[in-house]
């Protein structure tokens, strides 16, 4: 199940170069079991045939307000009956000047002035253009009239300039689509995150670490940022890339982690503690490359700080949630754990399946027992733990 499957997207393209990114976005959206209806402007039309299209969305394209094919020849307001959203990508400035004014004299921008769903669009222009004040005024305008505005980034132009105006890459139009639709239930929260490994130096070219990969701690950051909340994530070293909408803090050790984590922990209403930190570090890194010997060398450890562990037992504690990764007796170490820690909530998988996977299967424990959620992707039980620690959370 993907969050939007049978969703009815109306995904309109006016012109612009990043039209061709919208045929990425068609097969995103259609991959993931959307119906896509494609709507196109005149000039859209210049930059991207229908033909193109059509064959990604598998429904005919229209772009004529005076089209009789339609059977009431209402096109305008037929398209986008009964669908769940429209997205328009690439939105230019011309057309986001004209949905800011409420014009309508081609089939796009009359869909949207007679929609009765919500409306989405993804900017896309040369970075004069977007910073152009009359451009500014007509965004501030949508935000008013309640227009979701995803983008834009910046960066290299087809223009050849570089600076903010192009339009997002398809897969993150597809995030923040899938991010619209869902439930806003953590809303007004601050959420702090750790996730991914550590790394413990030995000296300056070799550390302990492990084989976490991040993707379930970056899968909460997300899941927790499409519900509403405010993210911070602090990560270990993962090849991941930042996700987008939250303030990422990069980090090594157990130690930089512990403390990027307690700078942060007194705004936090939760703490979500995903990073596989390491339980000792070596003693006296050294500051060289350690020398080869004849003999056996041993390694002295020393513990690292419980970041879980401090955070709950603070007086103000923000709401904890533990994770806790097992090879064997699942049950049993992870609510001992949970008790240990004093934690409300704890989230167990086996080792051996969650770690570098795309798949997982969570355990949760709280007060009221044992809650199995079924295998699944990692973004789709992140999204579960963030409904569960929701229904949790003390009500204020
Ligand atoms: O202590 P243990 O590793 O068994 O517990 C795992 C949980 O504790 C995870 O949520 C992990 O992020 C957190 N933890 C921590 N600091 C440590 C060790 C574990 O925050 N030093």
């Amino acid at each position: 199940m993907t969050d939007l499957k049978g969703k009815r997207i109306l995904l309109g393209l006016s012109g612009g170069i990043a039209a061709y990114k919208a045929a990425e976005l068609t097969r995103l959206l259609t991959q993931a079991g959307a119906e896509v209806q494609i709507v196109m402007t005149a000039a859209a039309c210049r930059f991207i045939t229908p033909v193109t299209m059509q064959a990604l969305s598998g429904n005919p394209v229209h772009s004529d307000l005076w089209d009789a094919s339609v059977p009431n020849n209402m096109a305008h307001i037929e398209l986008s009956r009964g669908c769940d959203a429209i997205v328009v990508a690439p939105a230019s400035a011309d057309f986001l000047a004209k949905l800011a004014q409420g014009l309508c004299d081609d089939l796009l921008s009359t869909l949207c002035l007679a929609r009765e769903c919500p409306l989405l669009v993804a900017p896309a222009m040369n970075l004069q253009m977007w910073g152009n004040p009359a451009t500014q005024r007509n965004m501030k305008q949508l935000r008013e009239d309640g227009i979701a505005i995803l983008g834009p980034a910046s960066g290299d132009q087809a223009c050849g300039e570089v600076g903010m105006g192009r339009m997002l890459e398809a897969d993150e139009i597809f995030e923040e689509i899938e991010a619209f639709f869902q439930p806003k239930l953590l809303a007004g929260k601050r959420v702090l995150i750790t996730a991914g490994p550590t790394f413990e130096p030995i000296d300056t070219v070799r550390g302990i670490t492990n084989t976490s990969s991040g993707k379930m701690g970056y899968a909460v950051a997300r899941a927790a940022r499409d519900a509403g909340a405010v993210v911070t994530l602090v990560s270990g070293p993962t090849a991941l890339a930042a996700p987008r909408g939250m303030e990422r803090i990069d980090v090594s050790s157990a130690q930089e982690m512990y403390d990027a984590a307690m700078a942060r922990v007194a705004k936090a209403d939760v703490f979500i503690g995903v990073a596989a930190v390491a339980d000792y570090r070596p003693k006296n890194a050294k500051p060289h490359k350690l020398k080869k010997g004849t003999g056996d060398m041993t390694l002295q450890l020393q513990p690292n700080p419980d970041i879980l562990g401090t955070i709950a037992a603070r007086r103000k504690a923000p709401f904890c949630v533990g994770f806790a990764a097992e090879t064997e007796n699942l049950d049993a170490y992870a609510d001992a754990k949970r008790r240990r820690k004093k934690v409300p909530l704890l989230a167990a998988n086996l080792a051996q399946h969650a770690f570098g996977a795309d798949d997982n299967q969570l355990i949760l424990f709280d007060d009221k027992g044992r809650h199995e959620l079924a295998r699944a992707p990692k973004l789709e039980l992140a999204r579960a733990l963030v409904a569960h620690i929701a229904k949790l959370l003390p009500k204020k």
